[in-house]
């Protein structure tokens, strides 16, 4: 394990520390995928279940990963040695560098996508195929049709790449300094143009009057698992943007920041979606292809959805992409740090290496689409395997670890450390945290992660 400490890369300001960190959260789990679970998932309710998810585990969660970044300055594996001096937990947080490799190899593929829509709606193509059923069927050729799938893939992880290779203040935050404020214009002019059409109040009740009936333990669990994916927990993106962090930033300041403005992309991206497509009267249920499939038709029926379709491909695309270069500064940053690469080299060689482990998720779509995997293809079986697994896990073994191993005792200290005022003024704040990351994070955390590999429901069976 590394021990001599080169001269860290550190942000430059704080507000570029959570622009950077906002930036991974808010992502395709915000506009993708965020609406069509709260689609298929009733609405209101889900919201409602998602949020507390969010401010008990998340938040919880999310400070524990910042704090294990900042004390040790390292990336996910350096850092759980660092603080265990155990290799069996530095081997886990190498988990969370395979968990990069694998989430940005399928990720960057449905990114590439959205950089390919922004060519369909300045083309007019959604013209062509304007009902949801023939937009599916367009949508299906372009995917099927390598040069365009993997085209795009290749030319987003040319982007990733170009970012990451800039270093962490030159490139990630002068990037993410830029792309946030855009896509928080772009996503609040859409937010707009939604409202503003006739019927949008049926998209608006949709998605703020409650259906509880459509709310199970299954669908609290989903909540939780997203939260996981939106706020990019459980594999050490976090931490290392942590670990470039200053002594006396206030940490859970900055984790408040950066969950309020994930949570509030995913609302305003929610009304955005759910007004336009009731003022059409299309089906909000339509699962992951929402976007893809029923967002086309619904832009062509809206006064001016030329122009907005183009603000919506554009804003989809510079989301996957501030999330895209967190996935890759996890991978990078060990190899920087552990086996002494230079940053260059690093961002090349790996951001093709994750290319080369996307391929056979990308052709999935055509050639492979015969290969299964329990029934499976290869884009679904990473997903699944980053998404379901490697995550929940993630964050399991970090608020067990920041609350069992290294133990609150050394952690509080090193938490307070920038946040003296907030604790002073607000004790009650840090017996919460206590709290949430000893107990409760672990024990919902543990429950999410069986019913991801499908063993709750047999649990379940079994008391029935
Ligand atoms: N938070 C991102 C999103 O919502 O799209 C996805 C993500 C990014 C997950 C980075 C994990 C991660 F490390």
């Amino acid at each position: 394990m590394a021990e001599i400490d080169q001269i860290r890369e550190k942000w430059g300001s704080k507000i570029g520390f959570v622009l950077a960190a906002a930036g991974s959260a808010i992502g395709l789990g915000n506009i993708w995928k965020f609406p069509y679970i709260t689609g298929e998932n009733g609405g209101a309710s889900f919201v409602i279940v998602y949020l507390i998810c969010i401010a008990v585990i998340g938040l919880p969660v999310l400070i524990a990963e910042i704090l294990i970044g900042r004390t040790t300055q390292r990336n996910p594996v350096g850092a759980f040695y660092k603080l265990s001096q155990s290799k069996f937990w530095a081997s886990l947080g190498g988990l969370g560098v395979i968990a990069g490799f694998l989430i940005l190899s399928y990720y960057a593929i449905i990114a590439g996508w959205a950089l390919g829509y922004i060519i369909e709606s300045i083309n007019g193509n959604f013209y062509l195929w304007p009902d949801p059923t023939s937009a599916a069927g367009h949508f299906n050729d372009l995917v099927s049709n390598n040069y365009w799938n993997i085209g795009y893939f290749a030319f987003f992880m040319l982007l990733t790449i170009a970012i990451v290779f800039g270093g962490v203040q030159r490139g990630i935050e002068r990037a993410s300094k830029i792309m946030m404020p855009v896509l928080f214009i772009l996503l609040i002019i859409l937010m707009i143009r939604g409202l503003t059409l006739p019927g949008a109040e049926k998209g608006i009740n949709f998605l703020w009057n409650p259906d509880w009936s459509k709310i199970d333990a299954k669908t609290v669990l989903l909540a939780l698992g997203h939260a996981f994916f939106t706020l990019s927990l459980g594999m050490g993106a976090m931490l290392t943007y942590g670990s470039y962090m200053s002594e006396d930033d206030n940490i859970p300041t900055a984790a408040f920041q950066i969950v309020f403005l994930d949570t509030l992309v995913a609302l305003i991206a929610g009304m955005a979606i759910f007004t336009s497509v009731f003022s059409v009267g299309l089906d909000p249920a339509a699962g992951p292809g929402l976007i893809f499939h029923t967002l086309p038709g619904v832009f062509v029926k809206m006064p001016g959805g030329y122009f907005f379709s183009i603000l919506f491909f554009i804003s989809l695309a510079i989301a996957a992409l501030t999330s895209s270069i967190s996935l890759l500064e996890v991978v990078v940053s060990y190899y920087v740090d552990e086996l002494k690469w230079k940053r260059h080299k690093a961002a090349i060689i790996l951001g093709f290496i994750i290319f080369l482990i996307g391929l056979p998720s990308a052709l999935s779509f055509n050639l492979f689409s015969d290969i299964k995997i329990f029934g499976l293809s290869f884009f679904e079986v990473v997903d699944f395997l980053a998404s379901n697994i490697l995550l929940p896990f993630g964050g399991l073994l970090i608020s067990v670890f920041v609350a069992w191993i290294w133990g609150l005792d050394k952690v509080i200290p090193n938490l307070k450390k920038g946040a003296e005022k907030l604790f002073e003024n607000y004790p009650i704040t840090l017996v919460f945290w206590k709290i949430f990351i000893k107990y409760l994070s672990p024990v919902l955390i543990f429950l999410v992660f069986l019913n991801s590999i499908g063993i709750l429901d047999k649990i379940i069976e079994l008391f029935e």
